[in-house]
């Protein structure tokens, strides 16, 4: 385990078996459509590369960078778009890829874009779900692990833009964000 983490929430193993029924999941909602599957940059690459291999679906990929908590810890509340689609999201079943929803800003901002540009469907899968930390009414359709409020890192997921590529999930200690 990484020497800045107090513990492990999900190993790589408990990861792979999220995956797996999330995609399962997906498998059957999607039967017969080809939806575009989206990931919101950074944080979701891992789990986003993982899910869509793991589906039988098929999809097409495009990504999107939103970034909201820069080097701080609370959301600032106006997500920005840094990289915006390639594709377009008209009339088209558009899965979206999140690895967290915390405050719940970024999948409101990302719900009401993409519908706005006409989208045909919203489905979206989260790998963590922070209920706890919610400041809008929104969640995830399919959540892989609810977590209570804990500074979690790795499997994509950052403090300062480190720890993404750890390929487990694990608790920060409280001393590294609070130096
Ligand atoms: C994180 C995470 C989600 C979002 C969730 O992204 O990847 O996209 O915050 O938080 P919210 O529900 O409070 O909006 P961040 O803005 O930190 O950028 P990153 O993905 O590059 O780490």
């Amino acid at each position: 385990m990484n020497k800045d983490l107090q513990s492990i929430v999900l190993t790589e193993e408990q990861i792979a078996q999220k995956v797996k029924d999330a995609a399962k999941w997906l498998d059957e909602r999607y039967a017969g459509k080809k939806p575009l599957a989206v990931s919101v940059l950074k944080g979701s690459v891992m789990f986003f590369c993982d899910l869509v291999r793991a589906m039988k679906t098929p999809v097409q990929i495009d990504f999107m960078t939103v970034s909201s908590y820069g080097a701080n810890s609370e959301s600032s509340g106006m997500p920005k778009i840094v990289m915006d689609l390639a594709a377009s999201v008209k009339d088209r079943d558009v899965l979206l890829v999140e690895d967290i929803v915390d405050s719940g800003y970024t999948l409101l901002r990302m719900k009401k874009l993409l519908t706005d540009r006409g989208a045909k469907s919203f489905t979206t899968v989260a790998l963590f779900d922070k209920p706890s930390r919610r400041q809008v009414d929104i969640k995830a359709d399919y959540a892989c692990f609810e977590i209570g409020d804990e500074f979690i890192v790795g499997y994509g997921l950052d403090y300062a833009q480190q720890y993404r590529n750890l390929p487990y999930v694990g608790i920060l200690k409280r001393e590294i964000y609070e130096k």
